[in-house]
């Protein structure tokens, strides 16, 4: 299909908690930015008015930041159509086609749970709704490698794949596209971004909240599935991908799947599972839950460039910082020349990416200090520090996917491959180790990264943050 961009956006589960958390906000700056001028019809089984959904509208956007535009606010209201029924019923999707009206390529947006992705393909599929079409889908995509595939295959059945835009909300971020850029826009990087000179690499993603009241949720997901599968592990293959052979997009995804190919399915002992204190008291939480708030893991990527590079992965609900975090650090140089060259301090240098809350580069080295003595310290030079853009992950994905534009979305065969990685340890692991609220999980993960140094938690509020 020609990029042509879509005329209408059809969105699932308009009634949900993620529509009114992020996509009305997403919809209400899309069109203040003059990106959204389409019908949206919100579809979902409650059977409401026009008028409680405008209001559902205009709540999100008041507690999401205000209403600082009258005529965009409006205008995004005239935009909305409701349709209510069950996606198991073939006249919902004959109600969409109604309110669809002249509109023949629409976006259909399936924020709704994983439990019925495949039902309102299905349903897209056989009431012709599919044809010119794109569909969104938002995530977990699959729970496991069989139910991603199945997933795939049900979508694939109905849409080509240029036509399936699979969300992981990272990838919107613009921390996350400036790793790519940092990449491969500069030359400095490239002779030391490999084996030879990485010892190994660190990814934390920290959150100083628990699972709030998405505790059902998180019983069917756990951490390792619901952050670090996805959101980690995109930001693994952009770090560890080889340059894409040209500009076009494909080739990202290309290499990209390349490196999940390369990842060393994962061992029971490569990982450690933990739960924070009162977790089990969560509304919606088992009483005797094995499900996991924390997860550190050490992964291998099995390539010429990285064989042999340990990665260590962490995430966790209630440690003592909400921030994501890399470090890469280097190897030390090949001879102490200085009294305190390297392990004196057991620091070396380093290369920190920082995601969130802001967007920076550090690169970490050794300088001397005044005086006659060869002693120094290591200092971070500040490459570039930013605050989030204005464009949302949501509003930036939704808008592309609109355009038909996949770059920051995954493929097919990378999300399988993914999840390969993963499969082995989603049902045999061992029991998760309880830790204290706002330390930084359990004693056992320290352990999994001990042959390589310390976990290099992040460090917010610091002069260079
Ligand atoms: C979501 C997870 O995908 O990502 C949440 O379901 C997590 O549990 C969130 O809190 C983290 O994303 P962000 O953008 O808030 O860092």
């Amino acid at each position: 299909m020609a990029a042509s961009r879509s005329d209408a956006l059809v969105l699932f589960g308009v009634t949900g908690d993620l529509a009114h958390k992020m996509i009305f906000p997403a919809l209400y700056a899309m069109v203040k930015r003059g990106t959204l001028k389409v019908p949206v019809i919100g579809v979902a089984l409650p059977k409401w008015s026009l008028a409680r959904l405008h209001k559902r509208v205009t709540d999100s956007i008041k507690r999401s930041g205000g209403i600082d535009n009258q005529r965009a606010f409006h205008q995004l209201l005239s935009l909305l159509k409701y349709v209510s029924g069950d996606y198991k019923d073939p006249n919902t999707f004959m109600a969409i086609k109604g309110a669809l009206s002249k509109a023949r390529r629409p976006a259909h947006y399936l924020a709704i749970p994983p439990s019925v992705f495949e039902m309102v393909i299905k349903g897209l599929g056989a009431a012709n709704l599919a044809e010119h079409a794109r569909v969104i889908v938002e995530k977990p995509f699959g729970r496991d490698l069989a139910s991603a595939k199945e997933l795939n295959k049900v979508a694939r059945a109905v849409f080509p794949e240029n036509s399936i835009f699979r969300i992981d909300h990272y990838l919107g971020k613009e921390a996350i596209m400036n790793i790519l850029y940092f990449r491969f826009a500069n030359s400095f990087l490239e002779p030391i971004w490999n084996r030879n000179y990485v010892a190994s690499v660190q990814v934390t993603l920290s959150e100083d909240f628990g699972v709030e009241d998405r505790g059902a949720f998180y019983e069917t997901a756990g951490c390792l599935r619901d952050v670090i599968e996805n959101h980690l592990f995109q930001v693994v293959a952009l770090l560890a991908m080889e340059p894409p052979a040209d500009r076009d997009f494909g080739a990202v995804h290309t290499e990209k799947a390349k490196v999940f190919q390369a990842m060393r399915p994962l061992q029971r002992d490569d990982l450690v599972r933990g739960q924070y204190a009162g977790y089990r008291k969560e509304p919606g939480v088992a009483k005797h839950s094995d499900v996991e708030t924390f997860c550190a893991m050490r992964l291998f990527i099995d390539s010429w460039r990285w064989a042999g590079v340990p990665w260590y992965l962490r995430s966790g609900k209630y440690l003592p910082e909400t921030a994501t975090e890399v470090v890469v650090e280097l190897k030390p140089p090949p001879q102490r020349l200085f009294a305190d060259s390297t392990s004196a301090t057991g620091e070396s240098n380093y290369l920190r990416f920082r995601v969130s809350p802001n967007s920076a580069v550090a690169l970490a080295a050794r300088v001397k200090l005044a005086g006659k003595e060869f002693v120094g310290e290591q200092r971070e030079l500040y490459l570039f520090e930013e605050r989030p853009g204005e464009e949302s992950p949501y509003e930036r994905l939704l808008g592309d996917a609109m355009i038909g534009d996949g770059a920051l979305f995954t493929r097919e065969d990378a999300v399988e491959a993914a999840w390969a990685v993963v499969d082995p340890v989603l049902m045999k692991h061992h029991r998760v180790r309880p830790y204290k609220r706002l330390s930084w999980g359990p004693k056992e993960a320290d352990a999994i990264i001990a042959s390589d140094g310390a976990w290099q938690n992040p460090k917010l509020g610091e002069a260079s943050e």
